[in-house]
């Protein structure tokens, strides 16, 4: 059972390995994770840690591809906390680079994608839960959660970012994944509107 946490930096999970592009207390491994291929095997870990970490990165595809690729198919546990694309924390620092709402990891289902743009690419999870919090886990105050609106953002996401997420920002978006294998006889491209022509 190993657990691996990407971008620990100072706040390593607890028996978790800390990997980090800066060596700082709790960092076991030095490596820049925008270089590819990452150096660990295939279906080494069975959880990776994101916590706070995918906003950094330029090309969040590539990450997704390292992390399926490490952690353990069908069972692995991949736990990822960002900040929501509402949050003033994710403006406030220069260097958070890609946004992150409740549907981002859509596309890289074979279930949850309403819109069929699933083809994007092969690498494939299930999304096993994922929460819109608007305080940060250990926070003593949540004045969202006692008014009910944090309850009604999870309970209809879609109306929340499309009418409500500007009058009521979140703070972070929270993903539990579990990388599956590519199904080689899956029909994609049965509901998207424009198909690639590698589809035809
Ligand atoms: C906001 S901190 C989060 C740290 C910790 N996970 C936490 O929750 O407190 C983001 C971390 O990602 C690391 N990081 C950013 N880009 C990186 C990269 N390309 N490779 C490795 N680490 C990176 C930073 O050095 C930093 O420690």
């Amino acid at each position: 059972m190993k657990v691996l946490d990407i971008g620990c930096g100072v706040n390593k999970v607890e028996g978790s390995i800390g990997v980090d592009a800066v060596k700082m207390p709790g960092v076991d491994v030095v490596h820049d994770l925008s270089l590819i291929p990452w150096p660990f095997e295939d279906d080494e870990f069975s959880t990776v840690i994101a916590n706070h970490f995918l906003e950094h990165c330029a090309d969040v595809v590539s990450i997704l591809g390292e992390i399926h690729r490490i952690t353990a198919k069908d069972v692995g546990k991949i736990r990822i906390r960002c900040p929501h694309y509402s949050s003033w924390n994710y403006f406030g620092d220069l260097t958070h680079k890609t946004p992150f709402s409740y549907r981002s990891f859509n596309h890289f289902t074979y279930s949850d994608d309403p819109t069929g743009y699933n083809y994007y690419s092969p690498i494939k999870f299930r999304i096993e839960s994922r929460k819109l919090l608007f305080a940060a886990p250990d926070a003593k105050l949540n004045p969202w959660k006692w008014l009910g609106i944090e309850y009604l953002a999870n309970r209809f996401p879609s109306l929340y970012e499309r009418l409500f997420a500007y009058i009521f920002p979140c703070t972070e978006v929270q993903f539990l994944l579990t990388p599956i294998e590519n199904r080689s006889d899956y029909n994609f491209s049965t509901k998207a509107s424009v198909k690639p022509a590698f589809l035809e």
